[in-house]
């Protein structure tokens, strides 16, 4: 079941990218014909979410080859150095993109030097893209039916931020959970925090909601509380962007305040997300780097400014939610029950 929302086409030469900056006003795709295009275009959230990000900053390193090896020829592999580094500097706080750009760099080194580098780069930011589809479904379908074990269904669940289609190169993680559930009545509701300052679940869940026929409120965060009190909802569901060896998990700002409201109320708190997200690198999410974005995304909405002028406006974008207090880690290669060190390394190595 899916509502058919494509975030990221590869076009022949380019990558269409839907602009979610626009949404749910205009449904507007724009060209990155270079991958400098496509590193503004990530750090200007024309694309978000960790595993799309992953996803675009791979065609990025076509890009970048093609126009590496037009250029300098059998030189090419120098010459994509700075388009690499660009692209690794366009947000800091997914690991899906230097997870992308690893297996983008291990594929070059590979590739001989005189060798036209474009198809072989395509291919494999293509298998990037399809498998991020495929773990979604995997996901989808071990979240959905693990709820259904332990509560009795149908419920109702919360989700922060934009886990869908628009975060992903398919039916999205959080968001596969919830698509899985509804269709198989297991969840019948979903309460989609507003997700302040950007606004993704406001301008982007509930749209992506309404097009799937999935029952949907939107609520500003600061509410969560109240409605968890009202008994209705049995789990948090949510995505990461980066999780470490431990089992914490960065997500967007505003999801370590669930967590913690959840475990006071009795409600279960799952993360779900591709193994590509995973750091074993980072022993805790202490290590995470939180991008911190402009303080004109808080003090103005959409270009109207709110706040008293030159107020000083702190943007932390992203938390860490400590694994004591996830109940599940659901990735496409299995789940992680009360995640600790030892259980993340026997799953995910
Ligand atoms: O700043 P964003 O919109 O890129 O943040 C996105 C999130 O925090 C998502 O919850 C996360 O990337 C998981 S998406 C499948």
């Amino acid at each position: 079941m899916s509502s058919g929302v494509v975030a990221i086409k590869w076009q022949n030469d380019h990558l269409g990218l839907l602009d979610q900056r626009l949404l749910p006003g205009q449904e507007l795709f724009i060209t990155c014909s270079t991958s400098s295009e496509v590193a503004t275009a990530i750090t200007e959230m024309v694309v978000r979410g960790a595993p799309a990000i992953g996803v675009s900053a791979a065609y990025g390193v076509v890009l970048a080859g093609r126009s590496a090896f037009n250029q300098y020829n059998d030189n090419w592999k120098e010459g994509i150095a700075d388009a690499l580094h660009e692209l690794a500097n366009s947000r800091p706080t997914a690991v899906n993109l230097f997870w992308a750009l690893d297996r983008m760099k291990r594929l070059i080194d590979k590739l001989g030097d005189t060798q036209d580098p474009a198809a072989a780069l395509l291919d494999e930011a293509t298998n990037i893209h399809n498998e991020d589809i495929e773990a979604n479904k995997l996901m989808g379908k071990l979240g959905a039916e693990l709820m259904a074990e332990s509560s009795d269904a149908p419920f109702s669940v919360i989700t922060h931020c934009n886990t869908g289609s628009l975060a992903t190169g398919g039916i999205g993680t959080a968001y596969g959970v919830i698509r899985h559930g509804w269709s198989h009545k297991i969840i019948k509701h979903v309460y989609a925090d507003d997700t302040r300052p950007w606004l993704q679940g406001s301008r982007l869940t509930a749209w992506e909601l309404q097009r799937d026929g999935i029952s949907v409120t939107l609520n500003a965060d600061s509410a969560a509380a109240h409605i968890m009190k009202q008994g209705d909802v049995k789990w948090v569901v949510v995505g990461a962007d980066r999780i470490t060896a431990n089992g914490d998990a960065a997500n967007k700002i505003g999801t370590y305040s669930l967590a913690v409201l959840a475990r006071y109320h009795g409600i279960k708190f799952m993360v779900v997300a591709p193994s590509s997200t995973v750091d074993m690198s980072f022993i805790s999410g202490d290590l995470i780097p939180i991008e911190e974005r402009t303080g004109a995304e808080v003090t103005s909405i959409q270009g109207i400014q709110l706040s008293p002028d030159q107020v000083n406006a702190f943007n932390p974008v992203f938390d860490v939610t400590p694994a004591e207090l996830i109940d599940a880690i659901v990735t496409e290669q299995g789940i992680v029950l009360k995640p600790t060190l030892e259980k993340m390394k026997a799953l995910l190595g």
